[in-house]
């Protein structure tokens, strides 16, 4: 089966209303002449440009990505947003369990859980990132904590479309650091999250499935990731920042 490329922007904590409106402008110039069938794509601006993103990019094939969201449809929850608000917004994906929400906001996996049910809820596709650190690479834990993160955070979702759910893996140590895993250690990973994966759902799902790579790619690393066979594209920080070099990245995934 063929999947399509899918290469998102996570913008982390950058970029204002007007940037994320210029951006949008320049992105669409830069991708003239590709559509969605070559490859997808997605932009995660923070919460507060959502909307602005949206609606820079109605007509075109490039999406918006929440980079966060909690599971509660309403409520009193200070500070949180709902699957529903990012939908109208005019999100389509959200990004749930990134490492630094892990590290930083006590992120679990059963948090990360029951975010990616309450998008699935609500038509949206999360976005489900997993990875080891670094002390669990060298203790060689890596796959058994892969193989946690993914059976405790897609346990019981409801998607029988494998183009409803995105798995990201990202290895901690590789994120902002500049050190991007070698094409076979992402391509060795990811083949065994797709494994998985078969195991928790199906095997067409799991053939169906785009598992992303993320943590330092860039422009010139981008098509030695995506000639693995499991690596289906891109969740890009740092790189995805400046337009230029997001469409290098692009331009970079479709010719697999
Ligand atoms: P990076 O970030 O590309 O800057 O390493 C990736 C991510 O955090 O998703």
């Amino acid at each position: 089966m063929s999947r399509t490329p899918l290469i998102v922007g996570n913008w982390k904590m950058y970029k204002t209303i007007p940037e994320t409106a210029a951006f949008c402008q320049e992105v669409k110039g830069e991708m003239v002449g590709l559509d969605g069938k070559q490859v997808g794509l997605a932009v995660a601006p923070p919460f507060t440009a959502l909307n602005t993103a949206a609606l820079a990019l109605r007509g075109s094939f490039i999406s918006v990505a929440a980079q966060d969201v909690f599971w509660a449809e309403s409520g009193a929850y200070t500070g949180e947003v709902s699957p529903k608000m990012l939908a109208d917004a005019g999100c389509r994906f959200g990004i749930v369990g990134h490492s630094e929400r892990r590290q930083y906001f006590h992120e679990t996996d059963d948090s990360v859980n029951k975010k990616a049910a309450a998008l699935i809820k609500e038509g949206l596709i999360p976005i489900i990132c997993l990875g080891e650190t670094l002390a669990e690479r060298q203790s060689s834990s890596t796959f058994a904590v892969v193989e946690r993160q993914t059976r405790e955070g897609l346990k019981g979702l409801a998607v029988k479309d494998p183009e409803r759910l995105v798995i990201a893996y990202e290895p901690v140590w590789a994120i902002g650091t500049g050190q991007t895993a070698t094409p076979n250690q992402a391509q060795e990973v990811q083949a065994f999250i797709r494994k998985f994966v078969g195991e928790i759902f199906s095997f067409p799902m799991a053939q169906g499935i785009r598992i992303l790579y993320g943590g330092s790619v860039k422009p010139e690393n981008v098509g030695e990731l995506m000639a693995m066979n499991d690596v289906d594209g891109s969740l890009v920080g740092g790189a995805s920042l400046d337009v230029k070099s997001f469409a290098k990245i692009v331009r970079g995934s479709i010719s697999r």
